[in-house]
């Protein structure tokens, strides 16, 4: 095989990923619990290249840096000592906080094993893509996915709820100030509330997976809620504090509470970034979408729903 090319999705937590148990191995502090998101994409080719590894995304050449550690790792699983080109091309906003490194990670470590070995399983190319961004190891299925903490690759759940809908408000698509990566670390090093969250998340995690296990949202929206917000005070009370939100971001999520009060079933929730991605079901999902756009006209809004398997 001369190139191998995926189509990859980012994984949206619904529950969220923050925090290292382990910093050099990039293992999760936190169990996770993802969607993985329809129509949004990462398409990945990668060829074997002559003697260093380059990865393009978009036409720009990366900086290595960021990929090292990944290379390192994909090269030793998967027994190789070729050098891989990889030419990305993303389909939303990148680095703005929409998780572009999670169907990022995905794409790259799923094309760069398969161009090596067609038979390499998915838990192994799942166990690649964390060492480059942990929640790219959830981006390797489709649907609802699942990284326990302190797991070494991600697993698929057996929950099939096609009529969850994903309303992404594009707020800014500039690139976040400070990465996920710097931002968790610098939570766990320095802020008071690092304890607190990771023993809450815990049981955010169970309760979460028995509501989805039994479709209803209104369990499951103010657990997905807690989850962010409590993720988020860290990020407040950390030294120096990390403040991603701007004013369009509190705006959303109060106008989420307003069509609560109106009985609508939408629980937003928010990633290392300014976005706010609100989930609802299928039969709101107009109404919503009209009451957004009369109230927020100038703010982009995507819809998706479950799916994102990787495409070849
Ligand atoms: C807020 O997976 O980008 O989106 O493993 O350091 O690359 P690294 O972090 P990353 O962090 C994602 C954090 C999050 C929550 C989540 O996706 O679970």
């Amino acid at each position: 095989m001369n190139a191998v090319t995926v189509t990859t999705s980012p994984s949206l937590a619904l529950i969220k990923y923050w925090g290292k148990s382990d910093v050099e191995n990039n293992l999760p502090a936190t169990s996770s619990f993802a969607v993985t998101l329809e129509g949004l994409y990462t398409t990945t080719t990668v060829s074997l290249a002559q003697n260093q590894d380059q990865v393009f995304i978009n036409g720009k050449e990366s900086n290595m840096d960021r990929f090292q550690a990944f290379f390192q790792f994909l090269k030793k699983k998967i027994t190789t000592d070729a050098c891989f080109l990889a030419e990305s091309r993303v389909n939303f906003p990148v680095a703005a906080g929409l998780a572009s490194s999670s169907s990022g990670f995905a794409a790259l470590a799923w094309a760069c094993c398969r161009l090596i070995n067609p038979e390499v399983p998915l838990e192994t190319i799942s166990e690649c893509a964390r060492l480059g961004s942990a929640s790219a190891a959830r981006s390797v299925y489709g649907g609802f996915t699942t990284l326990r903490k302190g797991s070494i690759y991600a697993e698929p759940l057996d929950l099939n709820w096609p009529e969850l809908r994903v309303i992404i408000a594009i707020v800014s698509d500039s690139a976040k100030p400070v990465s996920s990566r710097k931002a968790m670390e610098a939570a766990r090093a320095t802020s008071p509330y690092y304890a607190a969250w990771l023993s809450q998340s815990d049981q955010l995690y169970k309760s979460s997976l028995e509501a989805a296990q039994a479709k209803d949202l209104s369990q499951l929206g103010p657990l997905m809620r807690q989850s962010y917000l409590s993720m988020f005070s860290t990020m407040l009370t950390s030294a120096p504090p990390i403040i991603y939100w701007k004013p369009e971001s509190i705006a959303l999520i109060r106008f989420c509470e307003t069509l609560r009060s109106e009985g609508l079933q939408l629980f937003e929730t928010m990633d290392a970034g300014p976005q706010v991605k609100m989930v609802c079901l299928e039969q709101d999902l107009n109404d919503i979408l009209n009451r957004l756009k009369e109230e927020h006209p100038s703010i982009q809004y995507l819809v998706s729903s479950p799916g994102g398997a990787p495409k070849c």
